[in-house]
């Protein structure tokens, strides 16, 4: 966040007779609001909720507490519809207006990302009720980034009783030598990431536990760990861990006795944070944490991938762990597996169905994507979810989440020879 950057966005407010203007911060990717006004502890709860849904921002100028609150006043409102927030032009035109549906991520959201509770509930086909949910994320996200934060150099907050959080800022948005202007939600993202970070996720397989960076792939469904802690392992001399996110995988393997691991990740934030974890554990000399497009040079005897799960386009930077455009990392594994197997090797391919429980890919499809690319499945493990979602019966999508397996499929280059 230095000001040499070309071509910054600015957000622009009348304030005292005049125009004034700051950079402008979103980490998300929203572009600056157009319409901003001056707010201050005077504002209430249902005008500052009408400001936010006509698309009008409120730059706070008041004590820092009560703008906390006032957020969570606007959340209440936005919850609290019947239909959930209202579709805008776009996306009326895009579905139908009927159902807008869900309440809470698929999958462990990236450390920083927006919470999604109290999402509104309705019915319909798995495949619509998604991207009805997906609607409905990106709307409430739009109402509650509405509500802004004046920051000077160095992410000092100058309001009353702002706390001093330059440290989780920093480690979410990097070195900052000048004032700008950022949403409160994305403030309480990188305090939530920071807090996450210092105290680390629990992760059983590991006996310790992992430290995510803000924008990293978080072990919070610990299932999918379990899976590779408990496959068989026959060959330990070399290992790939392809997109390494907080390097957990490549820790477990470490662990479990496998002598050296190369752990790719195309994010530097993913980098930063795997060899961080990596160290922290004692696995520096095991572990080689590389920057690469998928698979390094060469071939190992075991190559371990977790893709992003869901098909779909991240709305944000923060949600690329969890959709994928058109399966393309899923793909690519399949695709290039073989061309990095050593002889006998083994590729160890950790997937939910829950995209096939809400029609978005077919359990041919991707059988058929082994097929193409000359896989035969050795075997494939199987595990039932854990986590909270799978068992709550109000969410609408409850059938997709509850029959959701998670599967670590072993791939083989060659034909599996069948007794
Ligand atoms: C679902 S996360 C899994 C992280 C970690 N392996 C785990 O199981 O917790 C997928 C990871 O793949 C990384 N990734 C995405 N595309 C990649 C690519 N083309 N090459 C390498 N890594 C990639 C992402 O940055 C992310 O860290």
């Amino acid at each position: 966040m230095t000001t040499q950057e070309h071509s910054v966005p600015m957000v622009s407010w009348p304030e005292r007779g005049e125009t004034r203007s700051a950079r402008w911060f979103s980490e998300s990717g929203v572009a600056p609001p157009r319409r901003v006004i001056v707010a201050d502890d005077r504002m209430n709860a249902d005008r500052a909720y009408r400001y936010a849904c006509e698309g009008t921002a409120m730059l706070w100028r008041g004590d820092f507490n009560n703008a906390r609150a006032l957020l969570q006043a606007i959340a209440r409102r936005v919850d609290a519809k019947p239909d959930g927030p209202k579709p805008n032009r776009m996306q009326r035109k895009a579905a139908p207006a009927r159902a807008v549906v869900a309440d809470g991520p698929f999958d462990a959201p990236a450390a920083g990302a927006g919470n999604t509770e109290g999402l509104p509930k309705a019915g319909g086909a798995p495949k619509e009720a998604f991207h009805l949910f997906r609607m409905a994320q990106a709307q409430r996200a739009r109402i509650l980034g509405m509500l802004l934060i004046p920051f000077d150099a160095g992410h000092a907050i100058p309001l009353r009783r702002a706390p001093d959080l330059h440290k989780a800022c920093s480690e979410a948005r990097g070195p900052c030598d000048s004032p700008y202007v950022s949403s409160l939600r994305e403030l309480l993202g990188a305090v939530g990431a920071h807090q996450w970070r210092r105290k680390g996720v629990e992760v059983a397989a590991l006996d310790d536990r992992i430290h995510p960076h803000y924008g990293v792939f978080a072990p919070v469904r610990g299932e999918y760990v379990d899976l590779v802690d408990s496959a068989p392992l026959a060959v330990t001399d070399l290992a790939f861990d392809i997109g390494t996110g907080t390097g957990v995988l490549a820790a477990v393997l470490a662990r479990r006795g496998v002598k050296r691991i190369i752990a790719t990740d195309s994010d530097p934030r993913a980098l930063d944070c795997a060899r961080d974890n990596l160290a922290r554990l004692g696995y520096r000399n095991k572990v080689e944490v590389r920057q690469a497009d998928m698979f390094p040079d060469g071939r190992a005897s075991l190559i371990v991938c977790n893709p992003p799960w869901l098909p779909g386009k991240p709305a944000t930077p923060l949600e690329r762990a969890v959709y994928d455009p058109e399966s393309r990392m899923l793909r690519a594994f399949i695709a290039g597996l073989a061309h990095h197997l050593a002889p006998g090797g083994e590729g160890w391919l950790v997937l939910s169905d829950l995209a096939e429980h809400l029609h978005l890919r077919s359990r041919e499809e991707l059988t058929g994507w082994f097929a193409a690319a000359g896989l035969a499945v050795i075997r494939k493990h199987d595990i039932l979810p854990r986590h909270p979602k799978a068992f709550d019966a109000a969410d609408p999508l409850a059938p997709a989440r509850r029959a959701e397996v998670t599967s670590l499929w072993r791939l083989a280059a060659a034909p599996v020879q069948t007794a």
